[in-house]
């Protein structure tokens, strides 16, 4: 696998396989979801969460395949490596926009997995159809309290299994506690959340268009980085 991602590109001259697919499917995972928006503006709510499931669908298996295949985190951010410009280009230009990606790509992935349940909770299913409901959308105390409790339960048992039976190291329990700690915390701001939108139909559309803005920065910044490394200042 890993010599297969390391051989030529078909992109750019310069570019590896695994470079050029990444890119592509990055491309056509961020055009699915902008496709759903339009789908959502034509009132077509149904086809608009179908086709949003499958992209963030295929999308986390794509990041996972690839996370395994080419340990894609830790390459991305020694993106020196693959950077052949001057080093004031790197340093004010190449690194900025890498950062940016970065922050963007994890803030569209907390906005989109919100989205999913907030789209649910904020929609009634009539004859078969999916339809938001301009109503005021609100979680009760209990049902809020026993979230909590399930996630606290979810990392406690996730935590002894790496601990005890993985045997993982203490960067591995770190990733997880802040990914629990992330979850639990847009559980929290939910409460802000409601007070500041209390219609979930307008909650959708107003969350859901910054989520969707998100995702068409991810693309801006994916091309950025792409003909940085790639056509503009490839390593030679
Ligand atoms: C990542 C997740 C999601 C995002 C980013 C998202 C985004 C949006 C946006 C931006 C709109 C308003 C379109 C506009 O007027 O500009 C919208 C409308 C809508 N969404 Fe979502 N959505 C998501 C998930 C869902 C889910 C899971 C459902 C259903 C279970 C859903 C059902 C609907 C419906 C029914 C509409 C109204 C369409 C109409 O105007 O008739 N959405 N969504």
């Amino acid at each position: 696998m890993k010599e297969l991602l390391a051989k030529p590109g078909f992109l750019a001259p310069s570019g590896t396989f695994g470079a050029d697919l990444s890119y592509l499917l990055a491309v056509l995972f961020t055009v699915m979801f902008l496709y759903a928006w339009v789908l959502a503006k034509k009132g077509l709510g149904t086809q608009h969460h179908k086709l949003i499931f499958l992209s963030m669908v295929s999308m986390l298996i794509y990041f996972i395949g690839y996370y395994y295949a080419r340990q894609l985190g830790v390459l991305t951010l020694e993106g020196k490596e693959g950077f052949g410009g001057p080093e004031e280009v790197y340093k004010n230009v190449f690194v900025p926009i890498l950062t940016t990606h970065l922050i963007l790509v994890c803030l569209g992935l907390i906005f989109s997995i919100y989205m999913i349940f907030q789209g649910f909770r904020a929609c009634d299913k009539i004859d078969g159809e999916y339809v938001l409901q301009s109503r005021e959308l609100k979680s009760s105390p209990k049902v809020f309290k026993s979230t909590m409790v399930i996630l606290a339960s979810l990392w406690a048992g996730n935590q002894l299994v790496l601990t005890f039976i993985r045997d993982k190291s203490f960067a591995a329990s770190l990733a997880w506690a802040i990914i629990f700690g992330v979850i639990a915390l847009v559980v929290f701001l939910e409460k802000f959340i409601e007070k500041s939108l209390p219609n979930g139909a307008k909650r959708h559309r107003i969350l859901g268009r910054a989520t969707m803005i998100i995702f068409s920065l991810i693309l801006v910044t994916s091309t950025l980085v792409y003909l940085m490394l790639y056509v503009v200042y490839p390593k030679t």
